[in-house]
């Protein structure tokens, strides 16, 4: 029997919070992330991060394709969920004028920012080559994967740079 998304997104968080104990390090912590989402999500076709330097978000750790490396804050996909500070979940990317087309297989794309105290500290992104694969139990879900991370690096201020 296939799990239900809310079982799955538990079974991640799980996961995850194993991945994260006791490591600092939000790089080695990022990477690892990415390759538990990007192996654990069915229908993907890239999934990672972007951190925000200044007015840019720069690539982080990811699973997929190569990737624009850096993406202006309030442009694309990623871009626009940084200068709002909330979830964009794109059904159809070919219907979303701004989209930053890094591989053409993707087809719907869901982008989750990392907000600490009201600062972008960069955003997860997800793609998929299915058209409308993500919906809003993934962005909750996602959200959730999300928030782990961010509460666990809360502990080690002095490692995010
Ligand atoms: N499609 C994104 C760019 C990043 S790649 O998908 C990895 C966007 O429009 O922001």
């Amino acid at each position: 029997m296939t799990a239900s998304k809310p079982d799955l997104y538990r079974d991640l968080a799980r996961q995850l919070a194993a991945l994260l104990a006791g490591e600092a390090d939000r790089i080695a912590n990022a990477a690892n992330m990415a390759a538990l989402i990007y192996h654990g999500l069915p229908d993907l076709n890239w999934a990672g991060f972007y951190f925000r330097r200044g007015a840019e978000l720069l690539l982080g750790p990811f699973q997929g394709k190569p990737a624009c490396v850096r993406i202006p804050v309030g442009r694309g996909v990623c871009g626009t969920a940084a200068a709002r500070a909330a979830t964009v979940l794109i059904p159809d990317v070919h219907e979303f004028p701004g989209h930053i087309a890094c591989d053409p297989d993707s087809r719907s794309e869901l982008v989750v920012p990392l907000v600490d105290s009201g600062a972008v500290l960069g955003v997860l992104d997800l793609d998929s080559p299915r058209l409308a694969r993500f919906d809003e139990s993934d962005q909750e879900g996602c959200e959730g994967l999300v928030a782990l991370f961010v509460e666990h690096h809360r502990r080690y201020p002095e490692a995010w740079r």
